[in-house]
């Protein structure tokens, strides 16, 4: 009696036809092994593709097209169906529009640094993409900020730092996964740009493969990911879904990924089964049965290819907990569930405040309200026009947009008089500047999938072929730039706040005029009350910027070699990672830039100060322990994310400084705490191309702690 009891608790409640793989205690593998093992050759090959007929994505007619990519469910063994949808940023649902919220973008969420941020979010994302009966989250977007002018910058939470984003992605991927969606590490790999992504071959040493961008995808791995992206272009020559390489050895054989490959939409170009893809999206052009079974025969495919790529599926629905949910929870037409909730709209708000980042502040111009009456002025994207979202499959139709002009005016209350003018007609947006105390600039670009930005100017957002309804396009797209010196010409307390995809020049940044400059990045649906909980001091700001604001335009000097590729640099064929580990700050403390309008990668200033003394290197276990002090030396309490960066021993082109450690600490005004930061033996390792495995280097390390990669205010040394 005892006994069946335990045998049922253990049962799940799937509608898994009951077998050997039901036992919720036995390892996912196990149960992935059990089942597989049950199935017949059509059902495993029916796992490897989109739906073979029929319409592929977003249909509202049948359950085999309702989502983004569907692979269709196996009703003798009540196997579920697979539910993809887009995207990194939220639940893209174009044909039941408003239903979900619009989050931070990734690169946003970066700028907080913060762990238990990262885990919210992917928390949020997941509980509405399980409301909408989806199991599998295409994102997070993972790849590095190479390119400044990428144009899909703003959908990757790595930044321009693999530490950054190994270390980020972590809780994002068991967030998701905590809510039974299974997690989609995309675009595997070198997808950093979108000028010709479609062909171009990314040309890209192995060290380099290893230190610069897999490491958020290592990190992915760690956290268990389920399924990984491999992305529309080709890497050395070979199309990324049919890799050998970068999928077989660096992802499967050595990084010990355990999930499935799924390829980008129309990214298939062979069945490449055997060279380490498993599932083509989202159709079934090359990975059918047709030409799987006519594989077999001709031994360009073996069994156990099959059989592992559908393990992995298994698996990946078994470790998430997909396939122990009641079929319900998978039926394609909860997608039309309102999946949006307070809670969801409260934790975006929270998030977007976290991710804001205070650039300069002269003269505590920030926060505001520290005398009453004050006239504010808020001028250009700050209405129903405010930039809260990319392009493209990353884009989430929001439940609704706030204003920061409303925003602003109900938190400015009695105290305040809030006029607004969306920066169109300069002759009255002066008047109305010249009239205030302080006049608030919104400014933004918006960028999207397919293409990369025209150049890192803010008047260069809006792209009317691509992007014909965006709000951005709307408004003073061209001339925002003026519309800053104007309004900065007039008032002398003007403060810009840049909604912004990724990288931007701020050409003004140093006319004393501008006495605040803040970035809230992509910022979501409620980029606008976020904003006003930081102008007003409700947030006291703590995000860092995850990349570099540059002073001007190619500043990394990359030839067109590099970027966009050659020969035809519109249409490239190839292009040259020659820069190998010299990304983004790298490259300009390697240079020695100075930083005149722009702003180092790490920078984020607070409304309070902190002290930095007392470093101590320990060696000890994991290999060294740095500490130091940290003293909340301002008026209020605050958010430090304090940052440890090491210099190798030198070796040709190394970098001078790499990000290897990171923690944001929370002190009272007048707080004081030992802050530790571990460093392993990976942290202190390279890539060694003769033995193909991290080794740790010896030699004299610098250590450097401090507030941004140009603000390091400890140092000490450490010989391995
Ligand atoms: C994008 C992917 C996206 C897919 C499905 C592709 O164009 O590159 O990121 O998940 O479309 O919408």
């Amino acid at each position: 009696m005892v006994k069946t009891i335990l045998l049922l608790a253990a049962t799940a409640s799937s509608t898994l036809i009951p077998g050997p793989w039901s036992n919720i205690h036995d390892s996912p593998t196990d149960r992935a092994n059990a089942l597989l093992k049950n199935m017949t050759q059509a059902e495993k090959i029916s796992m490897l593709h989109g739906p073979a007929t029929g319409d592929c994505c977003s249909c509202t007619t049948s359950a085999s097209c309702a989502y983004v990519g569907n692979i269709n469910p196996i009703a003798r063994l009540g196997i579920p169906p697979t539910n993809m949808n887009d995207g990194p940023q939220g639940f893209r649902d174009n044909v039941h529009p408003g239903t979900t919220t619009a989050w931070p973008s990734g690169l946003t969420m970066a700028a907080t640094w913060d762990v238990a941020a990262m885990q919210e979010w992917g928390i949020g994302m997941g509980k509405e993409f399980y409301a909408k009966g989806a199991n599998v989250q295409l994102g997070p977007g993972l790849c590095l900020a190479r390119v400044p002018r990428n144009g899909r910058n703003f959908e990757y939470l790595s930044g321009e730092d693999p530490f950054l984003g190994h270390t980020l992605v972590q809780p994002v991927i068991t967030g998701i996964q905590s809510q039974k969606v299974i997690a989609n590490a995309k675009h595997y790999a070198f997808n950093n740009q979108e000028t010709n992504r479609g062909s171009v071959s990314e040309e890209v040493d192995e060290r380099t493969r290893f230190e610069m961008y897999y490491p958020p995808f290592a990190g992915a791995i760690n956290a268990g990911v389920g399924s990984i992206m491999c992305s529309y272009n080709k890497i050395n020559g070979i199309w990324s879904c049919e890799n050998p390489v970068t999928l077989k050895h660096d992802l499967k054989n050595y990084s010990g990924f355990k999930g499935y490959v799924m390829s980008d939409w129309g990214a298939t170009h062979s069945t490449s089964i055997a060279k380490g893809l498993d599932v083509e999206m989202p159709q079934a052009h090359f990975m059918n049965s047709e030409n799987i079974t006519a594989g077999l025969k001709s031994k360009s495919i073996q069994q156990s290819d099959i059989d592992d790529s559908v393990q992995r599926i298994l698996y990946a629905m078994f470790s998430v907990g997909v396939m122990d949910e009641p079929l319900s929870a998978w039926d394609w037409k909860k997608q039309s569930t309102n999946s949006t909730t307070e809670a969801s709209v409260a934790s975006a708000r929270k998030l977007s405040g976290l991710s804001t980042v205070l650039l300069k502040n002269e003269n505590e111009t920030l926060p505001l309200l520290k005398n009453s009456q004050l006239k504010i002025a808020v001028i250009g994207f700050g209405g129903a026009n405010a930039v809260v979202h990319g392009g493209g499959s990353g884009s989430v139709v929001a439940s609704y947009t706030v204003k920061p002009i409303d925003a602003i005016t109900d938190r400015a209350g009695k105290f305040a008089t809030v006029t607004y003018n969306n920066g169109t007609d300069m002759t009255a947006a002066s008047a109305l500047a010249q009239d205030s105390d302080v006049a608030i600039v919104f400014v933004g670009t918006l960028s999207h999938e397919g293409g990369d930005r025209a150049s890192l100017s803010l008047d260069d957002g809006c792209d009317p072929n691509i992007d014909p309804h965006s709000k951005q396009c709307q408004g003073n797209n061209a001339n925002q730039n003026a519309m800053i010196d104007t309004i900065a010409g007039i008032n002398s307390n003007t403060i810009v706040v840049a909604s912004v995809p990724g990288a931007i020049l701020m050409p003004w940044s140093t006319n004393p005029n501008i006495t605040a400059i803040l970035t809230n990045f992509l910022g979501g649906q409620q980029a606008g009350n976020a904003i006003a909980d930081v102008l007003f001091g409700d947030v006291n700001p703590s995000g860092k910027l995850p990349i570099t604001m540059p002073n001007k335009e190619n500043e990394m000097e990359m030839s067109t070699e590099q970027w966009p590729g050659l020969p035809d640099p519109t249409n490239p064929m190839y292009a040259m990672y020659s820069e190998q580990l010299l990304v983004g700050y790298r490259y300009y403390e390697a240079k020695q830039i100075p930083f005149t309008t722009g702003f180092p990668f790490g920078h984020g200033l607070s409304y309070t100060t902190f002290k930095y003394t007392n470093l101590k290197i320990k060696k000890g276990f994991p290999l060294y322990q740095v500490s130091f002090d940290l003293e909340n030396t301002g008026k209020v309490a605050g958010s430090e994310v304090t940052q440890l960066y090491l210099g190798f021993p030198a070796i040709v082109n190394e970098p001078p400084i790499q990000l290897k450690g990171f923690t944001k600490v929370t002190l009272d005004q007048g707080g004081r705490k030992t802050v530790t930061i571990e460093l392993t033996e990976r942290e202190m390792s390279i890539w060694d191309v003769v033995d193909h495995r991290f080794k740790a280097a010896s030699g004299v390390f610098t250590v450097s702690v401090g507030a941004s990669s140009r603000d390091l205010r400890l140092k000490g040394t450490i010989t391995m």
